[in-house]
């Protein structure tokens, strides 16, 4: 269809294929039988602007379901969950008459600082590949097309547009691509999206090795790229460097110097070609029978999902789950007005919003208890003894009370960052006062930013990590609290101690336009562990209201250096639950440092009481490789390597040694070798 079409088109016409018609949408050719495309944010719900349109998120959106941000998502660990939103995400978007939605956005969360880390899945590529790639798959399970986004190293909002992440390759294949690289290797997205910023100086929309080398060369993507809203400077070396279509629309400025560089000579019609041909495959995905979706049931479905994604990070003498007669106080405002997403172009215009207190109030009222409520604090006013006073009395007259606090709407978004990872004081002060008159305290965070825990987290028996969780986050928390859903969910970014313990601490966000990646591979909870810096709670930590024991580590080698790992895990408490076996390999093998040890593989299992199952995760090759910057390729060492089962990245349970023989490599003897490099060669 493509070739036919490009034949019928003058160079006009192809040349207007590149950009946008106005802001969401891409030209049709009539003539040609050529539709327009439409696009629209995402990610985890649908934006769809019919009136004025912006990238900020502030002028309004037809009703969508807001589904659990990716910050959310991340911390299911569970691939099925971000497949099951984008299937939804889907169905919506073709009510809406959006063909292709932008997100996932897979970026790494370097720094707990990056204003935009709602929006992401996690600081390890192996966990937020897999989720991008089940996003993808369960959109286009709808023929909706996807948009995998900010390719990349977009790591901050700090000089968002222009920052040069100075990044060494080795830091760039093993940490920022391989998400991009799983999710195109096994989803094969409609789009990619181009990041604003640029890559050793680079503009990543003008990285002819970035987009045409390393994401069509090297892995075969055959999708568009499109430029982020806006991230355009020159559309001629965009064009040449690999990107398809410009958004939103230049009215026809861009199309005018693509047709101007063909007509001169310095661009040749043959890259108009290909880009057009690319950008009208994503023809294929117009469906214009607009469909309606059900509401409610995915009013449901972001209940049932969002439950997945809370993270128990605390529960002293089992102070949760919540037991039915006990009079509940809730305190804080965002038990009444929750956080459920944050700002920029991801906002959603949520359907319906479910409050925490409703829901806690109509369990209640099931069970003849009581519930107390107080605001103890406004967010982002001035601190009130009042409020402060009224809510530890509150606290007194109640069996448990529970706290609601969380990050400000306003310290967090896209668009800038964050400079400090504490609760507001007045919040600090509140769950201080409450925890010391009341009986049992409860925390329930909210925020898509890490928060530490410091200064509170001795004074109150249990804190449960909720979030973003959506439009239906507050039933799903009232549900957790109750023990009506086990929390499964397992933290997917380190939870710190101090801002200084992190990784990028003495690099973030940069200065004069450049933000250095001095800290390499060693990012998250590679630099926790391999520094011995422990975190408060470590990635992967999570708790749940049963207990599980795993037990009968095999590894088996399967091949030339790949394996696969198998365990048993038994649920040996008394309520069904899900764990999360997560597998890391450990080694020291080869010329460069490796972290303490890495993510390679995991699986999110449910067993009933007393139910016991074997799991096997497999470990290919590449869990095993790094990039030699010498070879250009990847490396296996040959040496020793540990296959650790953990309960997260700080707690080994089960370890198993092998040997693999790995790839022989004789580099080359110079006059510049070393001795050493002299007399270790074969020869
Ligand atoms: C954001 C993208 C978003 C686009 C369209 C940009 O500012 O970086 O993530 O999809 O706007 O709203």
């Amino acid at each position: 269809m493509a070739n036919t079409a490009i034949a019928m088109l003058s160079l006009e016409e192809k040349a207007a294929l590149l950009s946008g018609r106005d802001f969401w949408s891409t030209h049709p050719v009539a003539h040609a039988g050529i539709p327009t495309v439409v696009l629209g944010d995402g990610p985890h719900g649908v934006r769809r602007q019919f009136g004025s349109s912006d990238h900020l998120g502030v002028t309004g959106s037809e009703p969508a379901t807001c589904f659990p941000p990716a910050v959310a998502v991340g911390c299911s660990w569970n691939p099925q969950v971000a497949e099951r939103i984008g299937a939804a995400i889907g169905r919506e978007a073709r009510a809406l008459g959006v063909n292709v939605v932008l997100g996932p956005g897979i970026n790494i969360k370097r720094s707990p600082l990056c204003g935009r880390n709602f929006e992401y899945y996690s600081e390890d590529p192996a966990l937020s590949g897999a989720l991008g790639s089940a996003h993808v798959r369960g959109l286009a399970s709808e023929g909706v097309g996807a948009s995998v986004k900010h390719f990349v190293a977009n790591n901050q909002e700090t000089e968002r547009m222009r920052i040069s992440a100075d990044v060494d390759e080795r830091t760039l294949r093993e940490i920022y691509l391989p998400a991009f690289e799983h999710v195109v290797m096994t989803a094969q997205p409609a789009t990619v999206m181009a990041a604003y910023n640029r890559i050793n100086g680079v503009p990543a929309a003008e990285n002819h090795w970035l987009l045409n080398d390393v994401l069509r060369g090297e892995w075969g993507y055959a999708g568009a790229i499109v430029s982020d809203w806006g991230g355009i400077v020159d559309p001629v070396a965009s064009l040449e460097a690999g990107v398809d279509l410009e958004m939103p629309g230049t009215r026809g400025r861009s199309k005018q110097a693509i047709v101007d560089a063909v007509l001169s000579g310095t661009l040749e019609e043959r890259v108009v070609d290909t880009a057009a041909r690319r950008v009208l495959t994503l023809t294929g995905l117009v469906d214009v029978s607009h469909e309606p979706f059900d509401a409610e049931a995915h009013h449901a479905l972001a209940l049932e999902l969002a439950t997945e994604c809370a993270v128990l990070l605390k529960n002293d003498h089992s102070t949760l789950p919540l037991t039915h007669g006990a009079r509940i106080a809730a305190i804080g405002e965002f038990a009444r007005t929750p956080r459920y997403q944050a700002g920029g172009s991801s906002k959603v215009n949520a359907i319906r919003v479910d409050t925490p207190l409703d829901a806690l109030q109509t369990i209640v009222d099931r069970h003849n208890s009581e519930l107390m409520f107080a605001p103890g604090f406004m967010p982002d006013s001035v601190p009130s003894d009042d409020l402060l006073t009224r809510a530890v009395e509150v606290a007194a007259a109640a069996d448990v009370a529970i706290v609601f606090a969380g990050l400000p709407e306003t310290e967090e978004s896209e668009g800038f960052d964050r400079s400090h990872l504490a609760l507001p004081d007045n919040q600090i002060r509140l769950i201080r006062a409450v925890a010391a008159a009341a009986r049992q305290t409860v925390v329930v965070l909210s925020g898509g930013g890490t928060v530490t825990v410091e200064g509170w987290h001795e004074n109150v028996g249990a804190i449960l990590q909720g979030h973003l969780l959506g439009q239906a986050g507050g039933a799903a928390i009232a549900d957790l609290l109750y023990g009506f859903a086990n929390p499964s969910g397992r933290l997917a970014e380190s939870l710190p101690v101090r801002l200084e313990d992190t990784a990028s601490y003495p690099n973030f966000p940069g200065e004069q336009g450049h933000v250095r990646y001095g800290e390499g591979v060693l990012v998250g909870y590679r630099w926790h562990q391999t520094l011995h810096t422990p975190a408060r709670y470590p990635f992967g930590h999570g708790l749940s209201y049963t207990t599980f024991e795993t037990s009968d580590l095999t590894v088996t080698r399967t091949g030339e250096d790949a394996a696969t790992a198998t365990v048993r895990v038994t649920n040996t408490g008394t309520r069904a639950g899900s764990h999360v076996v997560q597998v890391y390999v450990s080694t020291t093998a080869g010329p460069v440092r490796r972290p303490a040890r890495e993510l390679r593989a995991f699986s999110k299992i449910h067993l009933e009481a007393g139910e016991s199952r074997i799991v096997s995760l497999d470990l290919p090759r590449r869990a095993f490789a790094y990039w030699d910057i010498e070879l250009g390729r990847w490396v296996v060492a040959p040496g020793a390597y540990v296959i650790e089962v953990c309960q997260d990245a700080a707690t080994v349970l089960l370890r198993q040694s092998m040997t693999l023989s790995g790839d022989i490599i004789h580099r080359e003897l110079t006059l510049l070798s070393t001795v050493d490099e002299w007399l270790t060669h074969p020869l």
